[in-house]
């Protein structure tokens, strides 16, 4: 057994020593001009990790992803009008139920299974319905491992004066984000930007806070504008999750020192080793190669090979995988590829599959 598991889930993902270090850092009141300054420092790293500073305002949610999905979901669209939620896959579908859950009206636009994403009608829809003010699109579908044209859509978007959310939770530091053309983009802490889970943010648009301020709080705790006014005039109105906004601060340290685009050719060169490993082992993605984010591979499960055998003979030699979700259950299974990973954790999560799965396959 290794000495540390190493967790191929989509978060949350190992951390460096600094960002463990950070999480049992000095106790801080969130009241005290101390956790001011770490709380401003980690919102002005985002932004100038991101290169957003002139562009874009950063609020802190405590939370996991799902919870400043759900801030900006509730900001997104005034009374009255309608969110364009495009849907290929989990976290889609999760956006069109947060939306319901609150009552805001939808378009829901379904793409099932591995069904590419049609910008047409994503245009019709537009054409269609005069009241949508916001396309809402997962940059990542974590379910899947697809990578969405997120920019294609906000290009679309802006063509229609519409305002674009994107969920970009799992994709934030693995991908490049259009982030000049996302009014709100959601990400978390807990993942490519190798924090821990339980802390979430809002990019949001400067050009998009009059609109922001125009809308109706929808939620006391997941107001968006609330959280931004507040965090500017340093007082927070609920108590913050300080020792994970303690290790994010370490984690964005990092960051800012590798720089988003090295961190992301990071994730390419890991992706890229995995996948060479996978197709020696006769594994075959679920999506085909040019669908596939760079933080995660989605790999059919071989006939005769059952998830949980696989999963606890992995999890036996030390790797943490995880299974397929939803209409992929019992026939897929996840490698992220996230997190303060190794090339030795690499090495031998290959040696380690290689050994779990049936010998035919391990040739
Ligand atoms: C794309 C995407 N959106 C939303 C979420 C939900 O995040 P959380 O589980 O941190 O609430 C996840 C989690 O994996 C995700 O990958």
């Amino acid at each position: 057994m290794r000495r540390r598991p190493c967790l191929l889930c989509p978060g949350p993902v190992n951390v460096t020593p600094a960002v463990r270090r950070a999480v049992a850092g000095p106790d801080l009141c969130h009241r005290e001009p101390e956790f001011a300054a770490v709380l401003t420092g980690v919102r002005r790293k985002l932004l100038r990790a991101f290169s957003i500073t002139a562009t874009h305002r950063a609020a802190i949610i405590s939370g996991s992803g799902t919870a400043a999905l759900e801030a900006a979901v509730l900001a997104s669209v005034r009374p009255g009008r309608k969110l364009l939620v495009v849907d290929n896959g989990v976290y889609g579908a999760r956006i069109a139920q947060i939306a319901a859950i609150h009552h805001l009206p939808t378009v829901h636009l379904r793409f099932p299974g591995l069904a590419p994403l049609v910008l047409g009608r994503v245009e019709a829809a537009f054409r269609r319905e005069a009241a949508i003010e916001t396309v809402a699109v997962v940059h990542h579908e974590t379910s899947t491992g697809v990578l969405n044209p997120v920019a294609a859509v906000a290009r679309l978007a802006r063509q229609f004066n519409k305002s674009v959310l994107v969920d970009a939770i799992s994709s934030l530091g693995a991908e490049p984000a259009p982030l000049a053309a996302i009014d709100l983009c959601v990400g978390s802490a807990g993942k490519c930007l190798h924090g821990y889970p339980g802390l979430s943010f809002v990019l949001v648009a400067r050009r998009f806070l009059p609109a922001l301020s125009a809308r109706p709080p929808r939620s006391l705790y997941l107001d968006l504008r609330a959280a931004l006014a507040a965090q500017e005039a340093g007082e927070p109105p609920f108590t913050p999750a300080v020792p994970l906004i303690q290790a994010f601060d370490a984690a964005l340290d990092a960051l800012v020192r590798e720089g988003v685009a090295a961190r992301i050719h990071r994730y390419r060169r890991r992706a890229a080793f995995l996948r060479r490993g996978f197709d020696r082992l006769g594994l075959a993605p679920l999506a085909p190669r040019a669908l596939q984010s760079h933080a995660l591979t989605a790999l059919r499960l071989p006939p005769g090979v059952r998830y949980d055998a696989l999963h606890d003979a992995m999890k036996r030699a030390g790797y943490i995988i995880y299974a397929g979700q939803s209409g992929f259950r019992g026939t897929m299974f996840r490698i992220a590829h996230m997190g303060a990973l190794t090339p030795s954790d690499l090495r031998g999560l290959l040696r380690a599959l290689a050994r779990a799965l049936p010998r035919r396959r391990a040739a």
